[in-house]
């Protein structure tokens, strides 16, 4: 599907914004195998987690939907699925979920799109096989997996990547261990998993970048509220900071401090930014934001900035080749996303007459650049469909984005409150 984005003078308004993607995979699934009914309000619309309560139901849970994205979930034992599972696009639903049917009693598969098949597993079978789970993939590491649960043992385990799925994948699979899991990363990463396991009842403490769970717990069903996710509001925070007139406000958004560095950076280049009513729920930190245009400096991303950034950096590339410039570097991982969104970025910057330099880990893009208008292209990634269509507000002309509906894995409403907004 194509959207055509018209260029614009002035983003105004009030917006609220879909469920956190992962604070939302998590609970769904955490719900899935406690004890008793949740109740998750403002679950997230996208596509994605869409995949993870098809996976929990076609693992014999009970799930109902209302008009509000309300989730009633009742939870317990899982059952053998009848077919291979499908994770559609999401990353998150493949990984995250491995943990857990490693350790249940039948053999399921589970895979995904074209995207999905290409991204990399090996990083949690290495793990969950050294907990004793035995899991088949194309070459070692591609989807479809073949998991063969089995009694599961803890281990101590060090991450060589800094991924939170990769720590939720050995969480869940710790909840189901005999013993006590300890996971170490290299630098802290969203802790979302973390804080819904005690919002659950497992006994879990972090110390610095050390994660123990102890054996043993039951988990019990809770009612839970999903903040707005933080990763969806940046796209309308640089549509905001891109215009010389802006005054707009995010309700409800999360701002767990393992996520919000985001916010930080961009005030950091200069940009006005204002947490509004700070509050928390589930554990988890919300607020409503307020952005202001803003004149902002060059922008510089790496080391374990780069890892609190990670999903954000498509919407940064583009406000840092309208502003000031951005360096990103030790970004690797940018590679083998729902596309490689270095190649993706520098191919749809071409198309707009924007220059850019890429490395093996990172790029380069000068600041002050004119964005012409041009066709470009999602390529099927949710977060690049997202960036050009705001991209395209600062273009000289109506810009056509080809695979536009991709937006829906996270974010279904995206075309809509953008073109509520900017004017
Ligand atoms: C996520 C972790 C990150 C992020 C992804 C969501 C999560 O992936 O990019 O969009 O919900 O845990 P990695 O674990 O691969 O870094």
């Amino acid at each position: 599907m194509q959207e055509i984005v018209s260029p614009a003078k002035a983003v105004h308004g009030v917006v609220s914004l879909p469920g956190d993607k992962s604070i939302s995979h998590r609970y769904g699934m955490l719900a899935a195998i406690a004890e008793g009914t949740s109740t998750i309000t403002n679950y997230s619309t996208g596509a994605d987690c869409q995949s993870t309560l098809g996976c929990m139901a076609a693992l014999g849970t009970g799930i109902e939907r209302d008009a509000e994205n309300r989730v009633v979930i009742q939870g317990g034992a899982l059952r053998e699925p009848s077919g291979q599972l499908d994770a559609g696009n999401s990353g998150s639903t493949i990984r995250m979920l491995s943990g857990i049917l490693a350790a249940q009693p039948f053999t399921s598969s589970i895979g995904g799109d074209e995207s999905l098949s290409r991204r990399p597993m090996a990083r949690v079978i290495k793990p969950l096989t050294q907990m004793g789970a035995s899991i088949e993939a194309r070459e070692n590491t591609f989807p479809p997996l073949t998991i063969h649960g089995r009694p599961l043992h803890a281990i101590d385990y060090s991450l060589p990547v800094p991924s939170a799925q990769v720590k939720s994948c050995v969480l869940l699979a710790g909840l189901f261990a005999e013993g006590d899991t300890i996971v170490r990363e290299p630098v802290r990463t969203r802790d979302h998993t973390e804080i819904a396991l005690r919002e659950f009842g497992a006994d879990i403490t972090v110390e610095k970048r050390v994660i123990t769970l102890r054996a043993g717990a039951q988990l019990k069903g809770r009612e839970l509220f999903v903040p707005g996710d933080l990763s969806s509001a940046c796209f309308f925070l640089v549509a905001a900071l891109l215009m010389n007139d802006a005054d707009l406000v995010i309700h409800g958004v999360g701002l767990n401090p393992t996520r919000s560095a985001l916010l930080d950076y961009l005030v950091s280049l200069g940009a006005a930014i204002k947490v509004l009513d700070l509050r928390q729920t589930g554990g988890e930190l919300i607020g409503d934001l307020r952005v202001r245009a803003s004149r902002l400096h060059p922008g510089s991303i790496d080391g374990p900035l780069t890892a609190a950034l990670i999903d954000e950096i498509p919407a940064l590339a583009i406000l840092g080749a309208a502003t000031g410039g951005l360096t990103v570097r030790d970004a690797s991982e940018l590679r083998i996303k729902e596309t490689d969104r270095i190649a993706t970025l520098e191919a749809n910057f071409k198309r707009m007459g924007v220059e850019i330099e890429t490395t093996a880990d990172g790029f380069h893009v000068a600041g002050g650049q004119k964005f012409h208008a041009a066709e470009v292209d999602s390529c099927g990634d949710h977060r690049i469909a997202m960036a050009f269509a705001v991209a395209a507000l600062a273009a000289d002309g109506p810009c056509a984005i080809e695979g536009a509906d991709s937006a829906g894995v996270s974010f279904p409403e995206f075309f809509v409150t953008l073109r509520e907004i900017a004017k």
